[in-house]
């Protein structure tokens, strides 16, 4: 099958934010109650900054957009500085005019996370699915956290992170020792992301040309569950120079 991901090239990690944040903002734009997919990690955090800027400077309201969060760590509380909701509350929520009740992120200490992901899968049909998911990738291809072996039919659930995963966010960014990670994620499956209407992933850096060439290229695959995007409707890949390897080439 031919994969249908498309494919836009930056130059550098703020090109990359830039034009994120740019469409973000348009699909706002064009309906002021879009629902969002959000994600975090380093490499959204550029385009977070830009919407801030654009909400600040150009007066782009978020009053009536819905957010729906990737993933989120078990056994952490949303008030964690390591938390998931607190990173989007730092990075993007308190500097925007998105109401509380309308961002949904996972609940890392739920009493039964099961019920938890149901009850997530639940909410984003009760809001008319997700418009536009923005996405990273893992060094080992994994989306949210859906850890290579994930199969593309797979929902919100609890997963157990790979010592890669751990390695990858224990690096100094985020946690500085592996032991403090924790062990286990509640996250969207490769279905719920890929039942949104629109995708974005973002990519920069060396290290992520290998998982980026085997997303686009390479069969879909559980080995790298970003190869299962290939089909979407619509699916864009921004990448920098780096992600995009020899990709950019052909
Ligand atoms: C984490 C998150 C993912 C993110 C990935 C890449 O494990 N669960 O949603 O895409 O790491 O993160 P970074 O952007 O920091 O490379």
């Amino acid at each position: 099958m031919p994969t249908t991901i498309k494919l836009d090239f930056q130059r550098d990690a703020i090109a990359v934010a830039r034009k994120a944040a740019d469409t973000i903002a348009g699909a706002v734009r064009a309906n002021p109650a879009v629902v969002l997919g959000l994600a975090t990690g380093s490499t959204p955090e550029g385009t977070y900054a830009e919407l801030i800027r654009i909400h600040k400077e150009e007066g782009l309201s978020f009053v009536a957009v819905t957010t729906f969060n990737l993933d989120e760590y078990l056994g952490l509380s949303g008030d964690h500085s390591q938390s998931y909701r607190q990173f989007m509350q730092t990075r993007l929520f308190n500097h925007i005019d998105t109401r509380p009740w309308n961002t949904h992120c996972l609940n890392g200490l739920a009493a039964d996370p099961e019920l938890e992901a149901e009850a997530f899968e639940t909410k984003i049909r009760s809001c008319g699915g997700v418009d536009l998911w923005l996405l990273g990738v893992g060094s080992n291809g994994h989306i949210a956290f859906n850890e290579p072996g994930s199969p593309p039919d797979c929902r919100t659930r609890v997963i157990s992170l790979t010592s890669e995963t751990i390695a990858a966010n224990s690096d100094g960014r985020f946690y500085s020792d592996p032991k403090d990670v924790p062990r286990q994620a509640l996250t969207a499956g490769i279905a719920t992301i890929y039942d949104a209407r629109s995708i974005l992933l973002l990519a920069t850096g060396a290290h992520k040309a290998a998982p980026i060439a085997a997303a686009v290229e390479g069969s879909p695959s559980p080995e790298c569950p970003a190869s299962f995007l290939q089909g979407h409707a619509d699916c864009t890949f921004i990448l920098d120079a780096d992600a995009a390897g020899d990709l950019s080439a052909n």
